[in-house]
């Protein structure tokens, strides 16, 4: 099958989150199993160039209709890990890519609707028909909207879409300007409730709403959240979209890419690992405590919090629980980048602060090395989310034998299973630490019971993180389920 990706995020070039782990990871898994994929995406100016290999014009003049007139884009095809991808460069479009950032700009609906255009322009002039276009999150909505309402007569009407929606958070709330910019025209047709009319305000279109409304596979990325999304307010108004076309809609829930994320071959860590040499571990911890200048307390658990800073995340309870670990007797190591300026300066604040103290760190910004070691080093990682689609750095620190302390929502809840009790799983099953409230109480409920566990049993605790590290947390499983779902829209 021949798979075009078209997103806004590919690890490790393009990563502000789990969406490039999964557009990378997903990719490969599909290569693997004989598919032919390509990937579109930005040519961003601080994307990180020393992951693409043989970087080269691949398409020299690239129209694009925009308004009413055409904007000049060069395509560059390069190689990510082994990985087809297409860069598109416009040319003087509002420098659209050229902030020195991915996303957080005024004008983001406009970049991506036109990045979106772009990509299928870019399909169209160079005669690439794929059998399904995946598109994710509300930067690529417009994709399937525009192929069914205006590249369909251009000799696309058999090319199918599957939409995976990663944030619901997020939807790309915008004015007449983006139908008008992209060709939509007729504004009163796409202003309908059925159409891309936003659920909350009706002077505004919905682009994440479009995406649901014209693909032909709509999904999210674990089943629970496919739930809580369709049922409750986590769906942040589009649940009711979600039940007019619940027959396309469902939840898969991500894997991780263990070529990229194994302690056995992990190229950043200095010392490989497995389940059957766990005692390896400990050497990495003695390194992140060298690297971080943390004093070097071998009976201690370091517990690490690795994540975006933003209120989905539970900062609250991340910042709580710096100061709670130490009380406890436990180090703790925070690596984490926020977007929003009161966030970023609480932590600076506290960064400030904590930084003499030599039982934490807290290093702010992206840091992806850094990040490898701290999930080979740490014992226990955090994630306290107010909501989670699926969550990745619980299942990425299972795989480095690292005890995962969760809250139980989203893709958390099918992914770690509390030791103490779940009446679903056996004892053997259990591989971490679950709670529900999101007060100051449960969470420290759920860190004594791992600490205590550290201190008390570490036999015990070995024996869970070794549970955790047995689980198959790749792509295996959710290859099988999207292929599933391409087999089944391309026979529509
Ligand atoms: P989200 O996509 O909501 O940010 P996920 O848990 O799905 O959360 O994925 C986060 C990914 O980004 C993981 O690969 C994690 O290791 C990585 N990550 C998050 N913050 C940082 C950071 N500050 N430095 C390095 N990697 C980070
Ligand atoms: C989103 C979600 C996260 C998910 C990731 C990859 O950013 O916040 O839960 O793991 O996308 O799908």
């Amino acid at each position: 099958m021949y798979v075009v990706q078209i997103a806004s995020e590919c690890a490790p070039v393009i990563k502000a989150g789990g969406l490039g782990d999964v557009v990378y990871g997903l990719s490969r898994e599909l290569e693997i199993r004989g598919n032919s994929v390509e990937l579109i995406l930005p040519k961003y100016d601080c994307m990180r160039y020393d992951h693409i290999w043989g970087l080269h014009d691949a398409y020299r003049d690239l129209w694009v209709p925009w308004y009413d007139g055409r904007v000049h884009c060069s395509v560059y095809c390069g190689w990510v890990h082994g990985r087809v991808c297409f860069f598109i460069e416009p040319h003087s479009q509002d420098d659209f890519f050229n902030r020195g950032c991915y996303y957080g700009c005024n004008d983001d609906n406009m970049r991506f609707a036109f990045f979106s255009k772009a990509a299928l322009e870019f399909l169209h002039q160079s005669n690439k028909r794929p059998d399904v276009i995946h598109c994710h999150d509300w930067q690529t909505g417009l994709v399937p909207v525009m192929l069914y309402e205006i590249y369909k007569y251009h000799g696309m009407g058999n090319q199918r879409v599957c939409y995976t929606i990663h944030n619901f958070k997020h939807q790309g709330i915008a004015g007449n300007e983006v139908l008008q910019a992209t060709g939509l025209n007729q504004a009163e047709y796409y202003f309908q409730y059925d159409k891309l009319q936003d659920n909350f305000n009706p002077f505004a279109i919905n682009l994440m709403k479009g995406g649901i409304v014209y693909s032909n596979a709509v999904t999210t990325v674990s089943p629970n959240h496919a739930w809580e999304a369709h049922y409750t307010e986590v769906g942040s108004g589009l649940g009711h979209t979600l039940h007019q076309h619940q027959d396309k809609f469902s939840g898969i829930l991500n894997g991780i890419d263990y070529d990229f994320w194994n302690p056995e071959v992990d190229r950043y860590i200095p010392f490989n690992y497995s389940s059957d040499d766990f005692e390896q571990k400990v050497y990495n911890k003695k390194a992140l405590r060298e690297r971080l200048l943390l004093r070097d307390e071998p009976k201690k658990p370091v517990i690490a919090y690795i994540g975006r800073l933003d209120n989905q995340k539970g900062v609250h309870l991340v910042h709580h629980a710096i100061y709670y670990a130490l009380q406890r007797e436990a180090q703790f190591v925070l690596l984490g980048s926020a977007t929003e300026p009161g966030i970023n300066a609480h932590f600076k604040h506290e960064k400030n602060f904590l930084n003499d103290n030599p039982d934490c760190h807290l290093e702010l910004g992206f840091n992806e090395e850094l990040s490898h070691l701290i999930y080979a080093g740490a014992d226990m990682i955090l994630v306290p989310s107010n909501y989670e689609p699926c969550g990745l750095t619980q299942t990425i620190g299972m795989k480095y034998g690292t005890v995962p302390i969760v809250r139980g929502v989203g893709g958390l809840v099918n992914t770690v299973f509390d030791r103490d009790y779940d009446p679903n799983k056996s004892p053997e099953e259990r591989n971490g630490y679950v709670f529900y409230q999101t007060d100051y109480g449960a969470l420290e409920s759920a860190m004594d019971r791992a600490i205590g566990l550290w201190y008390n049993h570490p036999q015990e605790f070995r024996q869970l993180a070794l549970q955790g590290m047995a689980y198959d947390y790749s792509w295996n499983h959710p290859g099988t389920e999207y292929l599933k779902i391409y087999d089944r829209i391309r026979h529509q």
